[in-house]
């Protein structure tokens, strides 16, 4: 397989309050697990059930804090920000200096991580690769972003993250995004047909779509359970992020 693809981040605190002014500590603590989730070194891959070991995925990524800003001045991989907007939406307000939040680094060149106050109970979201450069990244409210500080209970071991950069590197919701239909696909091959998303912290199995013995991939981290229950990728989602990477992708890295 190829080398392993590093990935330069750029994470923006974007804040409205003393507490959500994260600590260069719990952005760490973020980058950590992205490392060990997206390596399969995370202390709790072995919480897959044998029924489905085989499918767990080293996917060969690695991120780290920016070393070089875009005027090739050194930096922390920090930026920060504070702003009178209490609270931000999906409207990408936050990726803009104009609407209370801080622009892009220019999206060929890093990962940008916006961290702010979400509203609506919203963990974060993402952007698919092919859209516009200056809204390219991910955005994750600070409650769900790292393993300390603020970070809370059941969002609290960085998995948002997780999640939204598999979204940023081409990966669908594991049920098919079709409600709870069984017609949806994640157009991927091993991992098996699911209805609708899980939530919490399911136990195995759990079927659905005619999919027994083994039900559905609940611990993977494409789906909607809570931090502790998602554990891994499979080789075939391995592979689509792989594609996206030797492609739309490749200058971060290559
Ligand atoms: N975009 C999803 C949401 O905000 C993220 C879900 C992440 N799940 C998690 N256990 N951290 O609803
Ligand atoms: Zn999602
Ligand atoms: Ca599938």
């Amino acid at each position: 397989s190829r080398e392993v693809a590093r990935i330069p981040v750029v994470v923006h605190v974007v804040s409205s309050s003393p507490e959500a002014e994260i600590s260069d500590e719990q952005v760490r603590t973020q980058i950590d697990v992205l490392n060990q989730d997206f390596r399969a070194t995370n202390p709790d891959v072995g919480d897959v059930p044998a029924a489905f070991r085989d499918l767990v995925a080293d996917t060969r990524v690695e991120f780290s804090l920016a070393t070089t800003d875009p005027a090739g001045q050194p930096t922390t991989g920090i930026t920060r920000r504070m702003t009178t907007v209490r609270s931000f939406g999906t409207d990408d307000a936050v990726k803009f200096d104009d609407s209370g939040g801080a622009n892009a680094w220019p999206a060929e060149r890093y990962l940008n991580i916006w961290v702010c106050t979400l509203r609506d109970g919203l963990l974060g979201y993402a952007q698919f690769p092919g859209g516009a450069a200056a809204t390219d990244g991910v955005v994750i409210t600070h409650t769900g972003f790292g393993t300390t500080g603020t970070a809370r209970a059941p969002f609290n071991l960085g998995r948002t993250a997780t999640h939204e950069v598999g979204h940023w590197l081409n990966l669908f919701h594991i049920w098919g995004d079709d409600g709870t239909g069984c017609h949806g696909s994640d157009e991927v091959d091993d991992t098996p047909n699911q209805a609708g998303p899980n939530t919490g912290v399911p136990t195995f199995p759990k079927r659905s779509c005619a999919n027994g013995p083994n039900g559905d991939l609940f611990m993977d981290y494409m789906d909607y359970t809570d931090d502790a229950a998602m554990v891994m990728f499979t080789t075939g989602q391995a592979t689509r992020m792989a594609v996206c990477l030797d492609t739309f992708r490749r200058g971060l890295w290559a």
